[in-house]
């Protein structure tokens, strides 16, 4: 299992301790990490033991749970349920994963400890600030570049090209990858980390793209894509089973072969 760091502000202390209801059989403890920037509050861990008897499995089920009958002003980021939006993507149990397809259950300990994606900054408790991620993602032009005539209907695809496209399409955005990856933590400003060079080498092999030559220009630099040191902590974490490494290798074949 990949251990993470705390956020870099992390001076934490203990906090609150909310005691499960009296007759609650089951009860398991979920150690929080609080902090609000806002308030000027020091971070601190926050434990709320949570009767699992009387909340679904997910870490989301108990998230829900805390803040709709126990503490309303825990923030978190979530949508779908399912594992499709990426926005409840967090720190459990020391691993990056989405809280709403991670069973509590899972979680190895006494306590189910909670944190925010690890070296991002917080905007609230579990909220991290994706600012750069999204804008490094934009970074890469995460769209269809043509130059010849648009078609009248569409742009077609061979379903073999199509296939080629499989394991990189499905990425959620979550961060799980890049907030995982030691390289992305020292070099966060400059190194476009895993998820951008997932869905940059998306394009590079759509067949439809007619822009390889640019986007490989693009992305030949000493840190947007040479900062990656096949560590593979992002692998290893990825809530869909993706493989930015070796994504990120692919693009670095393709450099090599080009100027040969
Ligand atoms: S393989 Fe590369 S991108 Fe993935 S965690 Fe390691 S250094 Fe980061
Ligand atoms: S590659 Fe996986 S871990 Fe990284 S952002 Fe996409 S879905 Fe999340
Ligand atoms: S709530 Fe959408 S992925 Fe978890």
């Amino acid at each position: 299992m990949v251990q993470l760091s705390l956020p870099k502000n992390s001076r934490v202390q203990s906090g609150k301790h909310w005691p499960a209801p009296a007759g609650a059989k089951n009860v398991r403890s979920f150690k929080i990490y609080r902090y609000d920037p806002e308030t000027g509050m020091n971070p601190r861990w926050d434990t709320y033991d949570v009767d699992v008897d009387a909340c679904g499995p997910m870490v989301l089920d108990a998230l829900l749970y805390i803040k709709n009958t126990i503490d309303p002003t825990l923030a978190f980021r979530r949508s779908c349920r399912e594992g499709v939006c990426g926005s409840c993507a967090m720190n459990i149990g020391g691993r990056n994963t989405l809280a709403c397809t991670h069973g509590h259950g899972e979680v190895p300990g006494k306590a189910v400890q909670i944190s925010p994606l690890p070296h991002a900054p917080v905007v609230k408790d579990l909220i991290p600030d994706l600012t750069l991620f999204y804008a490094q993602y934009a970074s890469i032009e995460p769209w269809l570049h043509t130059t010849t005539p648009e078609p009248q209907k569409e742009w077609r695809q061979a379903p073999e090209d199509r296939e080629k496209l499989d394991g990189l399409y499905e990425c959620i955005l979550c961060a799980c990858c890049s907030t995982s990856c030691p390289s992305y933590w020292w070099n966060g400003e400059k190194y476009l980390g895993p998820a951008a060079l997932l869905h940059a080498y998306r394009w590079l092999i759509d067949s439809r793209d007619e822009a390889t030559g640019e986007r490989l220009d693009d992305l030949e630099d000493p840190f947007k894509l040479y900062r990656c040191h096949t560590i593979m902590n992002c692998a290893q974490v990825c809530p869909k089973g993706l493989n930015p490494a070796k994504a990120i290798a692919s693009i670095k074949k393709m450099l090599v072969e080009r100027v040969v």
